[in-house]
């Protein structure tokens, strides 16, 4: 069943999450330099990799829920990443991609927002950073949420909080809380700090990937997530030698 639904997705998400990733990457990061620089530059990387200690290598993901090149993203690379790798990333997920937010708040104090693939993907998005929020461990919120993305493409249905919290061992005060979060203030709070987070790294397309704050390593972190971890890390743990 998730993987037809996939499928389905995926053939919806070619024209809905546009422009495609892969094209999408500004052609600066991919022009070639000259051969007399880039051996200097090999140098130099080689040089400093001798050096410099690199216990951790900072990862973050502007996603939306529903879009399906962040679903494969996060379920396919991103979370079996983090259970090799957890404790050499320090990850900040961005569950937001190209939604709005309305500076009006309801009664309640509420933000509305907007979001590409509809308002699924906007209960879809408030349930990841209540998720983050409310577990304080980003590889827990990975497991969890990769979960949610994997059982609820419409997020419509609030069993999916519990059974996903039950399967990756959530206890039950924290399922409730993610509950009450989603559907109050603070989960709208969140989300509309997530959206000037967005905003303020221009994103045009996700999911987008930074490492230690560059787009260097993006376009192979989407094919081998694992591997760029691997290389930047210095010295590699373990993990990255073990099958
Ligand atoms: C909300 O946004 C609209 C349109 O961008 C603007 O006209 C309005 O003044 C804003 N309201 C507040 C309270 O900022
Ligand atoms: C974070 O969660 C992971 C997965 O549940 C767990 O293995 C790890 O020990 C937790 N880290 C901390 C600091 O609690
Ligand atoms: C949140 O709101 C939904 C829809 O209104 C409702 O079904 C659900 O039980 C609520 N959850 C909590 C924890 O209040």
């Amino acid at each position: 069943m998730f993987k037809l639904m996939f499928v389905v997705l995926f053939l919806v998400g070619v024209a809905l999450c546009s422009p495609r990733p892969n094209n999408a990457i500004p052609a600066s990061t991919s022009s070639p330099t000259s051969t007399t620089s880039t051996t200097v530059d090999e140098t130099t990387k080689v040089a400093s990799k001798l050096t410099t200690l690199k216990e951790k290598v900072q990862l973050t993901i502007f996603y939306e829920t529903l879009c399906p090149y962040s679903i494969e993203f996060f379920v396919e690379k991103l979370e079996p990443a983090v259970l090799k790798l957890g404790s050499y990333l320090d990850l900040q997920l961005v569950p937001y991609g190209k939604a709005q937010t309305s500076n009006e708040t309801d009664s309640e104090g509420r933000y509305s927002f907007t979001c590409q693939h509809g308002a699924p993907e906007c209960r879809g998005n408030l349930a990841h950073a209540c998720a983050i929020d409310v577990l304080r461990n980003n590889t827990h919120a990975v497991i969890y949420n990769s979960c949610l993305m994997q059982s609820s493409f419409e997020y419509s249905d609030p069993e999916d909080i519990t059974r996903c919290g039950v399967s990756e061992k959530v206890p039950t005060k924290s399922i409730n809380d993610i509950g009450k979060c989603i559907n109050g203030t603070r989960g709208s709070t969140l989300l509309k700090s997530y959206g000037e987070i967005t905003k303020a790294n221009k994103v045009l397309f996700v999911p987008h990937l930074k490492f230690d704050g560059s787009t260097e390593h993006e376009r192979d972190a989407r094919n081998n997530l694992i591997t760029v971890v691997c290389n930047l890390l210095n010295p590699q743990p373990p993990a990255c030698h073990s099958t």
